[in-house]
């Protein structure tokens, strides 16, 4: 078996954890120099799950946009914290938000703009191995720099967190989130050009969420019910401090994927929580750098799933288990009433993540399971005004080891080659050419998924020649919803429709998995104004 083909393999949890390849064998990786924790090792479900806090607003300040209008403005201070991940571990040094990763969850209303001031508060030197060979991260830059992305949000240009746009510890940015979209689960992280990955793996990460009025009519679970579950993998050292492995290159550290042991949820490793016998809702985000994640229940017990990414399904999708790729969200109705007195395991595959003890005493359950959630008109293909056919490529050297992840052939900073005109419909054509699959995300705007279809990937590289080997494949059903990250697979053409809706300026595409993007895996468009 090739080394990519195991990457894709593990990636996509199709490799048990039993099964998996060390680490320490792992391409480009070298062998620990500290002894790591195992978290076989732990007794499980000692904590209870951590719930982020709501964050709150510090005032009020006038609309960039009508100086006359006032809106809610937040602090969100990035400060080195110590946070518990288990209550056997050591506290563990983390970048978070305030006091917490991930941070405070940002609550907001569809059409209710905000302001948030983002300040970096962060001590001056990093405490994961940078690669000063990644382009953006050289020498002469600092090495603590951080920038926020809304991931998910409808934002203007100089609010969406530019991965160029990074300050240092003693600054800060005023970001306008004007939320004129319909309700969802964003999430807010780093975004730092080339040192994304280990800003995330250090904690800059949280929640936000915009309600609607469609939302507000479905009778959903709600309140102490309606839980967020942010979900990532880490690797521990035996003093439970944060472990990032480096490649056996002193000179070029990065490595193509990091995959850790640990499955934290909400910060917690193999946390627990009390539920009653009743509907839960549960926002999940896979919030991993490069792990997917496939979620069932031990109970053998299927659930549902009412919204993707960008918002509500159409109609909920029962589901036995959830594939979710980094930076994808589900949004997951539980119903725990045939289940009392009872203690249920949330796995990734052979991995536990958390268990779920549902209380003996029943009690009411007023919340509803709506059979129609919210249209989802599918944008019509005759629409589109451009194709692009658009390429996922990895650049490797002799020994079979990536060295580059390429979008469109083009590194980050070559010039724009994408630039949709504003409100114009766009059908991008993802050519996978590599052996992993690569959760590609647009910044700005939602999309649809139109298909996926195998094809010879020889000839595309050799004679620009697309010659297709099976049926166009529709999306699985959890995600005909409105997208803006999407799995493409590999040897597989991932088709998405996108309108460019919102705002004229630069924003950034990539892969998710954030040691690719952080290696030239993502690029900038710029939408234009129609002439
Ligand atoms: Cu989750 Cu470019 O972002
Ligand atoms: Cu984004
Ligand atoms: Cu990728």
């Amino acid at each position: 078996m090739s080394v990519t083909r195991r990457r894709f393999l593990q990636q996509s949890g199709m490799i048990s954890a039993g099964l998996m390849i060390p680490q320490a064998m792992r391409n480009r990786q070298m062998p620990p120099v500290r002894p790591l924790l195992d978290p076989n090792s732990l007794t499980q479900f000692v904590d209870p799950l951590p719930i982020p806090e709501f964050a709150q607003a510090s005032g009020y300040r006038p609309s960039p946009t009508e100086p006359t209008a006032k809106l809610p403005y937040y602090r969100f201070a990035m400060r080195q914290i110590e946070s518990k991940v288990h209550r056997d571990v050591k506290p563990t040094r983390l970048w978070g938000f305030g006091s917490s990763s991930p941070g405070p969850t940002l609550e907001t209303r569809s059409g209710q703009g905000l302001l948030v001031e983002w300040e970096n508060e962060l001590p001056t030197a990093h405490f994961l191995p940078i690669d000063h060979n990644i382009h953006g991260a050289e020498t002469d830059k600092p090495d603590v720099r951080t920038v926020v992305h809304l991931h998910g949000a409808k934002a203007p240009p100089e609010s969406d967190g530019y991965p160029e746009s990074w300050y240092v510890p003693g600054k800060s940015a005023l970001y306008h989130y004007p939320n004129n979209q319909d309700a969802a689960m964003l999430w807010y992280h780093d975004h730092t050009l080339g040192i994304n990955r280990l800003n995330v793996v250090a904690g800059l990460l949280g929640v936000f969420l915009i309600r609607d009025s469609v939302e507000d009519s479905l009778n959903l679970p709600s309140g102490k019910y309606e839980i967020p579950l942010v979900i990532y993998d880490r690797m521990f050292d035996a003093q439970g401090q944060l472990y990032y492995p480096v490649s056996p290159d002193p000179k070029s550290p990065w490595i193509p994927e990091y995959f850790g042991d640990a499955i934290l949820v909400n910060g917690k490793l193999f946390p627990y929580l009390e539920v009653e016998p009743r509907k839960y809702r549960f926002r999940v985000l896979n919030g991993a750098n490069g792990r997917f994640f496939h979620l069932s229940l031990s109970s053998g017990q299927s659930f549902h799933q009412i919204g993707s990414d960008q918002g509500l399904l159409a109609a909920p999708v029962s589901l036995d288990h959830l594939l979710l790729a980094p930076s994808e969200r589900a949004d997951v109705i539980v119903d725990f009433a045939e289940h009392a007195g009872e203690q249920i395991v949330l796995k990734s595959d052979a991995f536990t993540v958390m268990q779920f003890r549902v209380a003996r005493n029943k009690t009411t359950d007023t919340s509803s399971l709506p059979s129609a959630l919210r249209p989802v008109p599918k944008i019509p293909e005759s629409e589109a005004a451009k194709t692009r056919m658009l390429s996922l490529s990895e650049i490797d050297d002799r020994a079979q080891n990536p060295v580059t992840m390429l979008l469109n052939r083009a590194h980050w900073s070559m010039p724009v080659t994408e630039n949709p005109v504003l409100n114009s419909v766009e059908i991008w054509n993802l050519i996978n050419l590599t052996d992993d699959s690569h959760p590609i995300h647009l910044h700005l705007v939602r999309f649809q998924i139109l298909d996926r279809r195998r094809f010879e990937p020889f000839f595309y590289k050799n004679q620009g020649v697309m010659k297709y080997t099976g049926p166009a494949v529709a999306p699985d059903p959890n995600e005909a919803g409105w997208k803006d990250t999407v799995r493409a697979d590999p040897g597989m053409v991932t088709r998405i429709i996108v309108r460019f809706e919102g705002f004229v300026g630069r924003y950034v595409w990539h892969c998710h998995i954030l040691e690719h993007e952080d290696n030239e895996m993502m690029r900038p468009y710029d939408v234009i104004a129609a002439r």
